[in-house]
């Protein structure tokens, strides 16, 4: 989606099912999220100083998740930008199609969570920052 804005990308609080054992948060597709999960991958080893992402999608939305630990998401609609800091387990950013994305400053063990509405598609990918502004006028 082209017309898309940084300020459709919000931050969810999640539930938390707390008790002497640990805790729990459920994220369920079409409760907590405005989509169906198709896809869930996870960042882990990352190194220090990494940058991941990098990219904006067509149709992908995404809720972006601090597993464990900490990192920064930098988003950019060509319009605003802003930086959205995950640092707990109950709280996810959701980022809409059509958004430049990228993750960085991740501590130490960081875990980044991500549960997707699609499937891996490569095509859904705009990779060149040159490539997601023309998309974003319209091209
Ligand atoms: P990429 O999305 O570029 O990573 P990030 O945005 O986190 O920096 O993906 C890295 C590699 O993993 C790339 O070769 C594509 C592959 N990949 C899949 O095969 N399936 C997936 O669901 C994802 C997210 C990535």
């Amino acid at each position: 989606m082209k017309d898309t804005s940084i300020y459709d990308c919000n931050v969810i609080p999640l539930n938390k099912i707390h008790n002497r054992s640990g805790n729990i948060t459920i994220v369920e597709g079409q409760t907590n999220v405005p989509f169906d999960v198709k896809r869930v991958y996870y960042l882990y080893d990352i190194p220090s100083g990494a940058v991941r992402g990098g990219h904006a999608h067509k149709k992908l939305y995404q809720l972006i998740i601090a597993a464990s630990g900490s990192f920064n998401i930098l988003l950019d609609d060509r319009n605003n930008k802003k930086i959205v800091t995950l640092n707990k387990p109950d709280v996810g950013l959701l980022v809409v199609p059509g958004i430049w994305r990228e993750l960085i400053e991740f501590s130490s063990g960081s875990i980044c969570l991500v549960l997707a509405s699609e499937i891996y598609i490569e095509e859904d990918y705009i990779r060149d920052f040159n490539i997601f502004k023309s998309y974003k006028n319209g091209y």
